[in-house]
């Protein structure tokens, strides 16, 4: 009690990467202690891009699922929730679309981005411009204080706020005025082609992966394009193994880097050595996934608790959503 509540949102892309752990999962599963903290899979969000081929969404929540609770993800102490279960969501989405003046959606900096970015798909709908008023009902449907986002999702957390200050204005003071959270210690994970890791580049490796995966993605990182012979000095600045091993191997970076620079070790054994390191990380969650495995009602189980857990605090919002509208 009196913890202040966060919720946060993943869109159902299957399996985890590494930069997803690092970048967002970890940081979750370390908050739990702290806050009260509500975890959602948002497959509504999913249709805004992707409404033409649906598939893949129920195995992908599933998967995604998997993988929260194998991260450590704890449904005693989290609400983990799918999106679509709560009904609640869509229809404070709908009143607060009746409220959020069209320039702000247009004129949001992801809007105009994802439009150039995803040229070839057909996204000039209403469900994609309206992507950030869905989140805003996400997040405000259980009043929370607190949203642990990457920086991408800045804009939309900003808009979150302006749509509460909106409804309270125009109504009654309902809404509190969230914060955005971020992820500070982790700044971007690059994938095996120093690109940002990113399932859409296929330059990632998938939290869940088997060791032997694990050695042989590492073993395809760029490292110092200049470093052509063993006793050439490496530059570990311009080294993707170098960058993982900041987040791998803090304790051993000095040396790791005097071993780079001074060409006292070749690369296959650095990768080695950052290998072993990441699937000493890895085996445990990995450890989970399997046993988690077993048991096949597990996430349909979760998600049905969560949703009830979840209906009763998004329905008292609601409720106080029409009476300050009297409706
Ligand atoms: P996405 O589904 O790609 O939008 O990723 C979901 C979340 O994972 C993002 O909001 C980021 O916070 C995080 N994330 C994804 N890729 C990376 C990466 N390469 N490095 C750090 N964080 C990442
Ligand atoms: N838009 C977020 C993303 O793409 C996902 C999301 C949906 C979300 N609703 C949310 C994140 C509410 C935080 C809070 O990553």
């Amino acid at each position: 009690m009196g913890k202040p509540r966060v919720f946060s949102g993943m869109r159902p892309t299957g399996r985890l990467q590494l930069g997803n752990y690092f970048g967002a999962l970890k940081s979750w599963v370390d908050m739990q202690d702290d806050y009260e903290c509500y975890f959602g899979v948002v497959d509504w969000h999913a249709l805004t891009t992707g409404y033409e081929d649906t598939s893949e969404i129920r195995e992908n929540t599933r998967e995604m699922v998997i993988d929260w609770l194998s991260a450590g993800l704890d449904p005693e102490k989290s609400v983990i929730i799918r999106q679509s279960d709560i009904k609640e969501h869509a229809e404070l989405q709908l009143l607060f679309s009746m409220i959020t003046p069209l320039g702000w959606l247009e004129r949001c900096p992801t809007y105009k981005e994802q439009l150039h970015q995803l040229e070839g798909r057909d996204i000039m709908t209403y469900g994609f411009l309206g992507y950030p008023v869905l989140m805003a009902a996400d997040i405000l449907a259980y009043k929370a204080e607190a949203v642990p986002v990457g920086e991408d999702q800045l804009p939309h957390v900003e808009l979150t706020r302006e749509i509460a200050r909106r409804f309270n204005f125009l109504y009654k003071p309902v809404f509190p005025e969230p914060q955005a959270l971020l992820n500070r210690d982790v700044t971007l994970l690059p994938g095996i082609d120093g690109r940002k890791m990113s399932k859409s580049y296929g330059n990632y490796i998938l939290m869940s992966a088997e060791a032997k995966d694990v050695e042989e993605r590492v073993g395809m990182m760029v490292t110092d394009p200049e470093r052509i012979r063993r006793t050439d000095p490496g530059h570990p600045d311009v080294c993707t193994v170098y960058a993982f091993h900041k987040v791998f191997s803090k304790d051993e970076l000095p040396q790791i880097e005097a071993d780079c620079t001074g060409a006292r070790v070749g690369c296959v054994e650095c990768k080695r050595r950052l290998a072993r390191a990441l699937n000493q990380v890895l085996e445990p969650i990995r450890e989970k996934r399997r046993a988690l495995m077993a048991n096949p009602d597990l996430v349909e189980d979760i998600l049905r608790d969560g949703a009830r857990k979840a209906r009763a605090v998004a329905g008292r919002t609601l409720e106080e959503v029409r009476s300050a509208m009297r409706i």
